[in-house]
């Protein structure tokens, strides 16, 4: 069983879907222990407490010791022995504090097929260039910008009546998806990095 920390900014579907799969008993061998926000408004948390989940809340609002912001972090989760971080619509930039106290240990979800449209407004990004496909990419974080070595990605199409909106929800559809099986593969100790690579090893070796 390994111990999950969700890190949310705000809606928290991402969450949500995780929390929803592993409660199916779809994914296995996890349990979410903790949620963690750097915002005190985020709907996440509200999922979080109405499912009996603990919560810690650093506010960022003002802070720019980025450093001394991931160390409190750091110390906030220490006594949940976590074993993996999933970053789940979480809007800040994480320092190497954070990256190498738990390396390899961090994933993200990103709305686009990075390496393709990093940071934010992805799915804009996205429509703006004018692709014909789009969609997500799970992968580890490193102390680039949505530079780490991807786990898994999926595909939406574009169409040409598409708005930010309505690609946002083909792709959101998708993340929710994509995040659980990502996680699965964690969980089962399935993931091995190799250099940029991530290789997905053979369940049944
Ligand atoms: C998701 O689309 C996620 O991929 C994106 O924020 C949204 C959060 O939604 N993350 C990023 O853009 C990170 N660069 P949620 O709070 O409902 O999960």
């Amino acid at each position: 069983m390994i111990n999950i920390a969700v890190f949310v900014s705000g809606r928290g579907s991402n969450f949500l879907a995780l929390l929803k799969n592993i409660e199916k008993g779809v994914l296995k061998n996890c349990q979410i222990s903790v949620v963690f926000s750097n915002n005190p408004n985020a709907k996440g948390l509200e999922y979080a407490e109405n499912a009996g989940i603990k919560t810690i809340v650093i506010p960022s609002k003002n802070r720019q010791d980025r450093e001394n912001y991931d160390k409190e972090i750091i110390n906030a989760l220490a006594p949940y022995n976590i074993d993996l971080i999933c970053l789940a619509g979480y809007m800040r930039i994480v320092t190497s504090e954070l990256v190498q106290a738990y390396k390899n240990k961090i994933i993200n979800i990103h709305p686009a097929l990075l390496p393709s449209f990093p940071g934010l407004h992805a799915q804009k990004q996205a429509l703006d260039y004018g692709v014909k496909v789009a969609g997500c990419t799970v992968h580890f974080v490193d102390e680039g910008m949505d530079t780490g070595a991807v786990i898994l990605q999926k595909t939406v199409p574009v169409y040409d009546n598409d708005t930010e909106e309505s690609l946002s929800a083909r792709i959101l559809e998708q993340e929710h998806i994509a995040y659980s099986e990502a996680v699965a593969l964690y969980a089962e100790g399935l993931l091995k990095i190799e250099g940029r690579k991530v290789i997905t090893m053979d369940k049944s070796k």
